[in-house]
């Protein structure tokens, strides 16, 4: 979007707050303006203030104004940034990856409390979008060995890059989980690992008219979506695959579909898991699970 005439910030301010406020609540285009001000401008919200009066010109006043277009399409804030924020890293995401959510948070958050620190651990991601949760538990478990697979090449690359931003090493494959016969034929090596995670897509289709218009528009849809008549395909896969490699005492972490824990608790049991544990988020809805096997 090209204009020619310059625009003070106070000015570009009003503009967002009277063209976005049919869509957003004011406090979440406030805090759009602040991350947008820092990102474009490097201003801290007192400085926003501070430098109300100036002038906008050329780039950055385009920036702004195309940030404004997209908000007003429902993109998401990381997407026009083309950055999260996750378990207080900076991740890069785009079209190919999901945007981390904090109920995942939530999950890395359990293994890393339930995980040595002191003894170097085999760990694998399967369905790896920024590399949120590899990349996350690598950082925190600084000794462990940590594999990653997912179908999308794309993602594979995005999340490369945001292991070397935040300095740690992770093994990555590109593979589609639902046709791999055994976890050793992915990384080429015969791995027992001590903790299998997962957060694959979950959402059936039937539950479409629930998602947000800014997810169904923007996220990419085969990182969201099930089918309606077999939504736990990806859990039945990987629930047998680490039957065979993951160790005695390992332990399987996934995140869930809200409406089919009860569900999830019975396959786990089928296949002689124990310990099965079922946890809600934040938001009060069983997300999570773990098992030993
Ligand atoms: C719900 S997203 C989770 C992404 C990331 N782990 C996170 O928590 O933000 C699911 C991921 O699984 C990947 N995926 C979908 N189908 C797959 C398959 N058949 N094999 C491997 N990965 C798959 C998607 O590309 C996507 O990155």
């Amino acid at each position: 979007m090209q204009e020619t005439k310059n625009i003070q910030l106070k000015a570009i301010k009003e503009q967002f707050k009277n063209e976005l406020k049919e869509i957003y609540p004011v406090e979440e285009i406030q805090t759009f303006f602040n991350w947008l001000c820092e990102s474009f401008l490097g201003y801290k919200p007192y400085q926003i203030t501070q430098n109300s009066d100036d002038y906008l010109e050329g780039r950055v006043k385009n920036q702004f104004l195309l940030a404004l277009k997209e908000l007003k399409e429902e993109k998401p804030i990381q997407y026009i940034l083309g950055k999260a924020y996750f378990y207080g890293l900076e991740f890069e995401v785009n079209k190919h990856t999901l945007i981390p959510r904090p109920e995942t948070e939530e999950l890395v958050d359990w293994i890393i409390k339930e995980t040595s620190k002191e003894k170097s651990r085999h760990i694998l991601d399967i369905g790896t979008g920024s590399g949120c949760i590899p990349i996350t538990l690598a950082k925190h478990l600084p000794k462990a060995k940590v594999f990653s697979v997912d179908i999308s090449g794309e993602a594979i690359k995005t999340a490369q890059k945001n292991a070397l931003n935040n300095e740690v090493e992770i093994k990555f494959r590109e593979k589609d989980i639902l046709h791999t016969e055994s976890l050793s034929e992915l990384f080429k090596e015969e791995i027992k690992f001590d903790v299998i995670v997962s957060n694959p897509p979950y959402v059936r289709l039937l539950e479409k008219k629930e998602i947000k218009n800014n997810v169904l528009r923007h996220e990419p849809e085969s990182a969201l979506f099930v089918d309606n008549e077999n939504p736990l395909i990806f859990y039945k896969k990987i629930t047998q695959l680490a039957t065979q490699n993951l160790k005695k005492g390992g332990k399987l972490y996934f995140e869930i579909n809200q409406y089919l824990g009860t569900e999830m608790v019975q396959l786990i049991k089928m296949n002689s898991f124990h310990e099965v544990e079922l946890r809600k988020d934040l938001f009060g809805n069983d997300r999570m699970l773990k098992a030993v096997k």
